[in-house]
């Protein structure tokens, strides 16, 4: 991911702001028999991250993927790969992931217990480091370790599956993470995951999420160009 900066862009001339999103499609809901044609698919639709979702049937009632799907992504793609790992004890795997091509890793804090000590690990390993926050999760939970962020990501479901209600007793921690964010100075992108379409993307983009996860929205569209196109739009 390089050295991403989020910033709200000026357009000069038209005299209109444009808010700058990243689209991050979940390959939860691509077409698995078909995933690398399904990646390259997100990547000529315009994507800007591929977002993995790493469930063990523990952290979440789910099973899905391990390294080995991060690797044929990664030979799949040139795009930044977005690791969302829903595992308990995720310290123990971030080494797998890393060496399979993932370019972030995001662990949930309500599954660390050494929150501080697991991003340091990730820096290490040459990652970007990301804190995943359940819904009920407070913000509360970062302020201490905003030095050791590069991405903080609010679940606005319940971790878990794709194609759930969006949850909009969220919104108002997406501001207060912002202004968290903000006030620390550090350049930390601020993602959301869960629910998000075309009707939910205004409200978060306003609240100040930058990267839109978009599974349901992009794999389960028969134009995932124009899928895209829609988030895009909707959040401006
Ligand atoms: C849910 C996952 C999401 C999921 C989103 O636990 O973290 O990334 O793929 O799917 P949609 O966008 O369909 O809600
Ligand atoms: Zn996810």
């Amino acid at each position: 991911m390089g050295k991403p900066r989020w910033r709200d862009s000026l357009q000069s001339g038209k005299r209109t702001y444009v808010t700058v999103v990243r689209v991050a499609p979940s390959i939860l809901s691509a077409d698995l028999g078909r995933l690398a044609d399904e990646v390259r698919a997100a990547e000529a639709a315009g994507a800007d991250w591929i977002h993995v979702d790493v469930m063990d049937g523990r952290f979440v009632p789910n099973i899905t993927f391990g390294p080995g799907i991060v690797r044929a992504v990664r030979a799949a793609t040139r795009l930044p790969i977005d690791v969302h790992l829903m595992i308990v004890e995720p310290e123990r795997h971030l080494a797998a992931f890393a060496d399979a091509g993932a370019d972030g890793l995001s662990v949930h804090v309500e599954a660390c217990t050494h929150l501080q000590r697991t991003l340091h690990s990730i820096r290490e390993l040459g990652k970007r480091a990301g804190a995943v926050l359940n819904p009920h999760t407070s913000e509360e939970s970062i302020r201490y370790v905003l030095a050791d962020l590069d991405l903080v990501l609010l679940m606005t479901v319940n971790p878990g599956f794709g194609g759930q209600a969006f949850l909009p007793h969220v919104v108002p921690k997406i501001a207060r993470v912002r202004t968290l964010i903000d006030d620390g100075g550090h350049p930390i992108d601020l993602e959301v995951d869960g629910g998000i379409a075309e009707e939910t993307t205004g409200i978060v983009v306003d609240a100040g999420a930058r990267v839109l996860v978009a599974g349901n929205a992009v794999f389960a569209q028969p134009d995932r160009a124009a899928a895209i196109r829609a988030l895009r739009a909707a959040a401006k």
